[in-house]
């Protein structure tokens, strides 16, 4: 729109209020709200100063912890659908989420509202959900970019990251959203990224996202996240939000002092009008159907289910068992987590009121009256968890206690009966010390409205529980990867476990975990065979029959990682690079593909500044969790390395073991170390010495050397 003034392009660049872009003469203004996994939409008379309370009732489907553990992409997709369905509804045009900051810390306290500790997983799922949203004519808004893996401090606090873990952990999953499923918006972090305000971060912002990663969409502030406008919107920040008229005012006399170019104005501008554009081209106000929601919102929960222990079968529980239910978990549940992303639920199922539609359900909330309670049937059914303050945006935990008093009444049920199933409702992993105590665990985390009536049949048996971890369980607090560098102090957080984070970590480690990444068990079995696996041009290509072996229908999740053990890199022990949902009924059979695009078999290298697929023998593994893989392969890979230039740096082993490097450099090290054997290229004491040192020591002088070297490039 050229005939648009100046004032107006500005104007166009900020917030009318919380909620609603500016608009402008020919301009409407367009409607944003959260996300991520539910609306959360203010109407002007509701909406309080800090937009959190008084939003209009809408379903509330699991948040993404919740999601992520049924690796399904389908029906996070579907979710992504109902979300546009009621977005339109409420006349909203950006949903604010997904959120897919990695689960840096289990201690996060906003981890309930991200996927996964896996850049791939993250990745995949969040894909889904953004297809899901957009293809109902409702844009997506990937949130926070970038490095905002903590609540401390989090609009001041440096993440110092180093670029490899940046590129290959921490930036991965917005490169694959981007490029995979082009999301209309992108929110921008609080947080310092290596010492720049991400709201200012040029690299971040331009040179990455749309030099090379070619983004054309919006890049939109967090709320309050902007401190100086022209310094953002030169750095490539299109829409701060929510309103703020200095900062417009600060552009326009920027602008009027030559100090802010009109390209950069007519820029973010620009790209502000095409988001409106696109906005208007979807109907809004149709109503949306709550009950089928609902049901999506309960299928949805059903998957999230992941049940880490069930010795001996005792779950599910047999129609006619004896069994009572403690915890006001069962009665109260916690479905969601606290802080922006809170969803008025249009309903919310509860497990007791659901189980009591299988017969009555003897229950007592907690303290001597639960004990005596246990003590008098024969199974006990203990949900446990963390309360709304313990965890949320804002703020981090401390521990990842299930809180005390609840571990000592379980303690106390234990001692009068040792038929224990627990269930636990928790945004992100908490330590289980009871875990090797009970017969059954259920991680039931936060599943939206839906959540208490799945856990009524998983626990009943009518579902099958299929979730897997997208996240480790560790034994203690400490065993974390990132626990001693998290959350930092004011000079900034160092990500000094670099990748090795969440099973990296624990796998290069060799640690123990309580349930690792990946796990989740099933009421019924299933035998992976004939694995094949192949490599072309394309990728790596897994193929397998997958076959229903037990007595019910089910659904299995087989998981693809990869190895390179003889890197010449640093290396994690392994990284998922693929899966695949595959729901069987009893006795059935099929075959699964999972393929590996080349694209996802490469590290980032520096200097070369880009992702390099090393050539070598790499260790393709099959299985059904990151701890359990049945099926493992070597494969040849070509790679495309840079090739190398040989220099006086390189090594007596470098040079030795290049094409024609014996001929011509072992006799050279032969007679400047008197023939004993270090010219054959193994480990020994001159192995990693420089070429260029040896001038002088043989009777070659630096310049012969030099040229014997180029000989070899
Ligand atoms: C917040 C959150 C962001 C949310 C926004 C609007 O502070 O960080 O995720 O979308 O404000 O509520």
């Amino acid at each position: 729109m050229a005939d648009i003034s100046i004032g107006q392009r500005i104007a166009l660049t900020g917030g009318k209020d919380f909620w609603h872009t500016n608009e402008a003469e020919g301009v409407t203004s367009i409607m944003v709200a959260d996300g991520p996994h539910g609306l959360r939409a203010q109407p002007p008379e509701r909406a309080d100063n800090l937009g959190i309370g008084g939003s209009m009732p809408a379903t509330c489907f699991p948040p993404a912890v919740g999601l992520a553990s049924t690796w399904d992409p389908d029906i996070i997709q579907e979710v992504g659908e109902a979300l546009a369905d009621e977005a339109l509804a409420q006349g909203v045009s950006v949903i604010l989420g997904p959120g897919i900051n990695i689960k840096r810390d289990p201690r996060c306290g906003r981890n309930f509202e991200y996927f996964s500790e896996d850049p791939f997983l993250t990745g995949k799922l969040a894909c889904a959900l953004v297809d899901g949203i957009q293809s109902g004519g409702v844009g997506a808004c990937v949130k926070h970019f970038a490095a905002n893996n903590q609540e401390t401090d989090r609009m001041r606090r440096d993440s110092q990251v180093d670029e490899r873990t940046l590129r290959e952990i921490y930036l991965r999953p917005f490169e694959t959203v981007i490029k995979r499923a082009k999301p209309w918006t992108i929110m921008c972090s609080y947080n310092v990224l290596n010492g720049t305000l991400v709201s200012q971060n040029r690299w971040l912002l331009t040179e990455v996202l749309r030099g090379q990663w070619h983004y054309d969409g919006v890049v939109m502030s967090d709320w309050g996240a902007v401190r100086d406008r022209v310094a953002a919107m030169k750095a490539g920040l299109d829409l701060e939000m929510p309103a703020n008229q200095a900062h417009l005012d600060d552009a326009l006399a920027a602008w009027q002092a030559g100090q802010l170019d009109f390209d950069v104005i007519r820029r973010a501008s620009d790209r502000v009008l095409a988001l409106v554009d696109k906005a208007n081209r979807s109907s809004k106000g149709a109503d949306f159907d709550q009950a089928t929601h609902h049901e999506l919102a309960r299928r949805a929960a059903g998957e999230a289910i992941v049940l880490l222990k069930n010795d001996d079968d005792l779950l599910p529980l047999k129609p006619d068992c004896d069994y009572c239910v403690i915890g006001e978990f069962a009665r109260t549940p916690r479905y969601q987590g606290a802080g922006s992303s809170l969803v008025a639920a249009t309903k919310v199922d509860n497990a007791l009121d659901a189980l009591a539609e299988f017969g009555a359900v003897p229950f007592a909330s907690g303290g001597d009256e639960a004990v005596e309670l246990a003590s008098r049937h024969d199974i006990a059914v203990v949900f446990l968890g963390l309360g709304e303050a313990e965890e949320s945006e804002g703020y981090d935990r401390k521990s990842l206690d299930i809180p005390a008093d609840q571990l000592k009444l379980l303690d106390r049920i234990l001692k009068v009966n040792e038929k224990v199933v627990v269930v636990v409702s928790n945004g992100a992993a908490v330590t289980l010390p009871f875990a090797g105590k009970v017969p059954a665990i259920v991680e039931g985390w936060l599943l939206g409205q839906g959540g208490g009536w799945a856990i009524a049949q998983v626990l009943m048996g009518n579902i099958n529980p299929s979730g897997k971890l997208a996240e480790t369980i560790p034994l203690r607090l400490e065993d974390a990867p990132s626990f001693p560098f998290f959350p930092g102090d004011a000079s900034g957080v160092r990500y000094g476990e670099g990748l090795f984070v969440g099973y990296r970590g624990y796998d290069a480690r060799r640690q123990p975990v309580a349930f690792p990444f990946g796990h989740g068990l099933s009421y019924t079995t299933f035998s992976l065979k004939d694995v094949g696996i192949s490599c072309d041009d394309a990728g790596v290509h897994v193929q397998l029959r997958v076959t229903n072996t037990g007595d019910r229908r089910g659904r299995q999740v087989i998981q693809v990682y990869l190895s390179m053990p003889d890197s010449k890199v640093v290396r994690v022990p392994k990284e998922l690079k693929g899966f695949a949902s595959v729901a069987l009924e009893s006795g059935e059979s099929e075959l699964v593909n999972i393929n590996i695009p080349r694209e996802e078999l490469g590290y980032w290298a520096q200097p070369a500044g880009r992702f390099v697929i090393e050539s070598g023998s790499y260790e393709i593994h099959v299985g059904i969790s990151s701890r359990d893989l049945v099926f493992s392969e070597k494969i040849q890979i070509s790679g495309d390395e840079p090739r190398c230039k040989f220099s006086m740096l390189s090594t007596i082993r470098e040079v030795l073991a290049a094409p024609g490097g014996r001929e011509a450099f072992g006799p050279i090290v032969e007679a400047a170390f008197g023939g004993d054997g270090y010219n054959r290229g193994e480990d020994n004491m001159m192995a990693d010495v420089p070429i260029g040192a040896l001038a002088g020591l043989a009777s070659l002088n630096r310049d012969q050397i030099a040229r014997l070297v180029e000989t070899l490039n």
